[in-house]
């Protein structure tokens, strides 16, 4: 799949797939009970409320030509009790609409972010994080509206309806007649903004998805941006994203806006119509219709284009809802192509015996990264693997904890092929330092708890000490219970480093893979610290990825890497007999000390 970038739409669905709704209604399942229960006290309230405009008729009619104070108190105490009911009621289903509609958004986004936990490495590296952000909140709080309100209101309202034109039609089945012939225009309304409509929304949340992978990508590189003065470049190009994303949502709206008018105008015109025709009717002596009538199914008329308002609102909410729905579902569909094969088994406590055999790997179709790998390793035996930026080597050592899956070739840990085992219990026993070492919110004692919550403080101190990150910890204010920031601002990069050093330790692995773990290290805290791991690396199969060649010297066996390929193989010596490509790296960085030197 070709990457997605914040000034790439994302493609859109030319159909709407029903099902997407009736996956809506699978969340909204739970909640039934409650719903039922707002439904029944808004029905109650509205079959109340209609019985209102027949006291009012009687009123007129008979109570008040005739001075029937009796009826008339009667009459006027039972309206009150209605409105009462119906106050009650609102406030019952306000609440309760509330609670539903926060509890089905939350099912929702769990989903999401319990999916988003599963999605391998590759479903992150092709598309911003900012559009993924984007799903998880935005538009999943977009439909709180349609959930709170907008499904029982509809429901309510279609029964109201239905109420209403029982009652119209009792009173005044012509008028009812000429009330009715707005419903086709109004259709005929709908039927035209459609399909615009619906692809006006599209529009409108791909250029949302644009504007926030732009701002999170802005605000995670801002410190690049203020070193190269490229605020006012950023700027133009954030007020284009948000142009873009204002005048589509200013498209989307306008087709929202057709709807409530529309319903408006036909409910103003057929209502004149009947008033007209009504007083003529009343006037006229050989038609039974009295005034009181008149204003019933007046009152009637306006009882009847009310649900309708709120149905053609509903409508708009829902096609809005309908372009969040397809994201949302988009994404919990997404298939997690790395995951337990049918029949996976736990894989066995790792003694530490690795073999790459015939290993092919391309990121994007077509471009093979790494070109039939081979290597036998023993348990307990460190590897190192150097080679040009690019070669290849981070690659690798995420093969070893299938982040990715292999094109072709097997990984074999103590013989076993690691494509049939449970992930978790093959990552469960790796300890994995990447190349970006991650610092997360929270304390610092924390931090290098991450991968094993059971360690006790002590256990995380010790860790600490073996990489030698105690000294600097304990030197802080609140020393392990420092708090530092997401990615670690407060902390240098050494420092952060170290933290994922200990962090990798700290999970007890049997297979630990340390990709560049020193480079920000200084030369005589990287000393310090490989006395110390030497004594801890004993017994472990280990990964060491650097481009610092002090480091690795005492490694078992170095693989050097270029273009996907091992080129040389051997320890230190060897390649330094063989006079290739490792000769040369070695030779380059030795002058260039003594270059340093003098
Ligand atoms: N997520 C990715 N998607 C697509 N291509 C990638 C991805 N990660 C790396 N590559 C490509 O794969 C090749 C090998 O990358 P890799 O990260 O393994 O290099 P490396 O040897 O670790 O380099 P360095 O020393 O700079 O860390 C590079 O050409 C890189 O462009
Ligand atoms: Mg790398």
């Amino acid at each position: 799949m070709a990457r997605n970038r914040y000034d790439m739409d994302e493609i859109l669905e030319e159909s709407f797939d029903i099902k997407q709704l009736k996956r809506l209604a699978h969340y909204i399942s739970p909640s039934k009970k409650r719903m039922a229960g707002v439904i029944f006290l808004m029905l109650t309230a509205s079959a109340l409320g209609m019985v209102v405009p027949i006291f009012i008729q009687r009123m007129m009619d008979i109570y008040i030509p005739n001075k029937d104070m009796h009826k008339i108190f009667l009459v006027s105490g039972l309206t009150l009790c209605i409105a009462c009911y119906s106050a009650l009621s609102l406030r019952l289903k306000v609440k309760n609409m509330s609670v539903i509609g926060q509890d089905i958004i939350h099912a929702i986004r769990s989903d999401i972010f319990c999916h988003l936990q599963e999605l391998p490495f590759s479903y992150y590296d092709d598309r911003p994080h900012g559009k993924i952000q984007v799903r998880v909140v935005n538009y999943v709080n977009s439909l709180s509206d349609l959930l709170s309100n907008g499904i029982v209101n509809t429901i309510t309202d279609l029964c109201n309806l239905f109420f209403i034109l029982i009652f119209m039609f009792v009173c005044d089945v012509k008028l009812t007649l000429l009330c009715l012939c707005g419903l086709p225009v109004l259709a005929v309304v709908i039927v035209f903004i459609k399909r615009r409509q619906r692809r006006a929304w599209q529009i409108q949340s791909n250029k949302q998805s644009n504007l926030n992978a732009y701002i999170a990508e802005s605000i995670n590189g801002i410190r690049v941006t203020q070193s190269f003065v490229r605020e006012e470049v950023n700027m133009g190009i954030f007020n284009k994203l948000s142009g873009g994303f204002r005048s589509a949502w200013m498209k989307a709206v306008v087709y929202n806006f057709t709807l409530g008018p529309s319903v408006e105008l036909i409910s103003a015109v057929t209502t004149a119509f009947i008033y007209v025709l009504g007083i003529r009717w009343i006037l006229d002596p050989n038609l039974p219709l009295t005034v009181g009538t008149l204003i019933l199914f007046t009152s009637y008329i306006s009882r009847f284009w009310t649900p309708i308002n709120t149905l053609a609102s509903f409508y708009n909410s829902l096609l809005t809802a309908i372009s969040y729905l397809e994201r949302i579902f988009e994404t919990i569909d997404e298939p997690v192509n790395v995951k337990d094969a049918p029949g996976a088994t736990e894989m066995p406590p790792i003694h530490g015996d690795v073999t790459f055999e015939n290993v092919c790997f391309s990121y994007e179709e077509g471009h093979p990264i790494l070109k039939n790998i081979n290597f036998k390793m023993k348990q307990g035996e460190t590897y190192a693997i150097v080679g040009p930026t690019g070669a290849g080597k981070s690659t690798i050592v995420n093969l070893v904890s299938r982040f990715y899956n292999v094109d072709s070739g097997t990984i074999y840990i103590d013989g076993v092929d690691i494509s049939k085992v449970t992930i978790h219990s093959l990552r469960s026993q790796m300890g994995v330092m990447m190349q970006d070492s991650f610092i997360f919110a929270g304390t610092i004692m924390d931090n290098i708890r991450y991968g094993n919550r059971e360690a006790t403080d002590e256990q995380v101190v010790e860790a600490a000490k073996i990489v030698c990150a105690h000294d600097f910890i304990s030197q802080m204010e609140d020393g392990y219970y420092t708090q530092v920031n997401e990615r670690g601002s407060g902390l240098s990069a050494g420092q952060r480093q170290l933290i994922s050093f200990a962090r990798a330790l700290l999970a007890d692995p049997k297979i630990l893979i340390l990709d560049e773990a020193t480079s920000s290290i200084d030369t005589e805290t990287e000393l310090l610290l490989q006395k110390g791991l030497n004594r801890l690396l004993e017994g472990r199969t280990s990964f060491v990825i650097a481009h610092r060649l002090s480091t690795i010297q005492n490694a078992d066996c170095i693989l050097y890497v270029d273009k996907g390929d091992i080129l040389e193989r051997g320890n230190h010596k060897e390649l330094l007999a063989l006079r290739g490509e490792y000769y040369k790296l070695y030779i380059s960085q030795f002058d260039f000390l003594k270059g340093e030197i003098g």
